[in-house]
Parts: structure tokens; C-alpha cells; sequence
């Protein structure tokens, strides 16, 4: 059985795919299930994912993130979203979210944790690195899929919001790439265990 620190390992950050070899539906589908299933602070999943895979969509992505190599020939993208406006203490959203973390349970310790964060915490980066949970797991699923990927988190923001028709509110987190990789794994820099 392959082990999950089998794609751990192989995983990489692709620049180069076939960007004419389509992901299928399916495939989108078992991506986004995969960030689906992340953990979030207090369980409040603080994000959308949004498939894009026709080309004219595409180009205006990869134009977003300065049409770094691996945006140009990236076959598809998820594009993960930070639900920031939602995170409001007092919105509807937080209140569905804590009723059902609580389980039937008492609302009110989760509530008053969560504003005393909301005190102290610029919520666009936290909703952010909420959002990397969701993205490291697609990564590694990508791999395990036999997939490439590739992380971009440099991108212009305002531009990215606008081609994908971002609510106020909804800030852009990660964009990842996808595709069948058209160059061999680099090797591996990483700083020593110890
Ligand atoms: C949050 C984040 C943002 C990144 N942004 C970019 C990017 O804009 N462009 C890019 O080519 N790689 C980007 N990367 C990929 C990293 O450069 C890469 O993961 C790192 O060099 C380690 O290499 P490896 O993933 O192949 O092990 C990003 C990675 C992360 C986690």
C-alpha cells in the first residue's frame, strides 16, 4: 500500500506541465474534496475553492500571477479563496459554523474564544494561513494522484479577485497549478533534520 510519506516525498513544486493534457472533472472533484477535509481554527473552514480549467479563464490567471511559468502552463487551477467579510464575530456564517462545531453543545466558550482572537488578530492573514491547511493537503493528494502542482502565492491580488469576480470580502489566498509535469523532479533542498 503506498504510504503517505510516499507523495510527501515525490511531491515538488512543478513550473513546467503539458497545459493540453485537461484534468477531468473527477479529478477536480477529489482535489477539492481533498481540501474539503482540512483542519480549521475553532472549524471555521474560512474558504471556497474555485476549478478553473478553459482557456481564456486560464490566461487571465496566469496574467494575475505575472505569468510565471508555472501559471502559463498550467493545465488547470484551484484557486483557494479566504472567506475574510464571513469571519466577522457576528455574522451568520461564524454563528452556523460554531453551532455545528459545538455539536449540540454549549455555542457560547467557542464564541467568546473566538472575539478575543478577533481582538488581537488581523483576520485576512489568519483566514489565509487557514487556507494553506486546505492547500497543503490538495498538494499532497495532487501527488498521490499522480498529478504535478505548484503553490503560487505571488500573484496580484486585486488583479486575481477581478478575473474570478471575487465578492468584497473574498480575498485571494493560494493559487495552485495543476497539470501532468513536463520536467523531472529537482532535487531536494531541505534544511537538515536536526
Ligand atoms: C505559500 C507558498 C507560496 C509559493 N509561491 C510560489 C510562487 O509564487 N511561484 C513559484 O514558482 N513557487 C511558489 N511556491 C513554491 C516554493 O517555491 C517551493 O515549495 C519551495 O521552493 C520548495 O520546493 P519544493 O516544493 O519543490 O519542495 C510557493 C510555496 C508556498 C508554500
Amino acid at each position: 500500500m503506498p504510504q503517505l510519506l510516499d507523495a510527501i516525498q515525490q511531491r515538488f513544486a512543478c513550473r513546467a506541465f503539458h497545459p493540453d493534457r485537461p484534468l477531468t472533472a473527477t479529478q477536480l472533484a477529489l482535489l477539492c474534496e481533498a481540501g474539503r477535509l482540512a483542519p480549521s481554527a475553532f472549524g471555521l473552514e474560512p474558504w471556497r475553492f474555485i476549478p478553473v480549467t478553459d482557456a481564456a479563464p486560464r490566461a487571465r490567471i496566469a496574467g494575475a500571477c505575472f505569468d510565471q511559468p508555472a501559471a502559463t502552463s498550467a493545465a488547470a487551477f484551484i484557486v483557494i479563496v479566504a472567506l475574510v467579510a464571513a469571519l466577522d464575530p457576528d455574522s451568520d456564517y461564524v454563528r452556523a459554523r460554531f453551532e455545528a462545531e459545538a455539536r449540540g453543545g454549549e455555542v457560547a466558550p467557542i464564541d467568546a474564544a473566538y472575539r478575543a482572537l478577533c481582538r488581537d488578530t488581523p483576520l485576512a492573514a489568519w483566514a489565509q494561513g487557514q487556507c494553506h491547511f486546505a492547500a497543503a493537503q490538495m498538494l499532497l493528494q495532487a501527488t498521490h494522484m499522480g498529478l504535478g502542482s505548484c503553490p503560487i502565492g505571488g500573484f496580484d491580488a486585486a488583479a486575481l479577485a477581478q478575473s474570478l469576480s471575487l465578492a468584497p470580502g473574498e480575498v485571494p489566498a493560494l493559487v495552485i497549478a495543476l497539470g501532468q509535469c513536463a520536467e523531472p523532479a529537482p532535487a531536494r533542498i531541505r534544511k537538515p533534520l536536526e
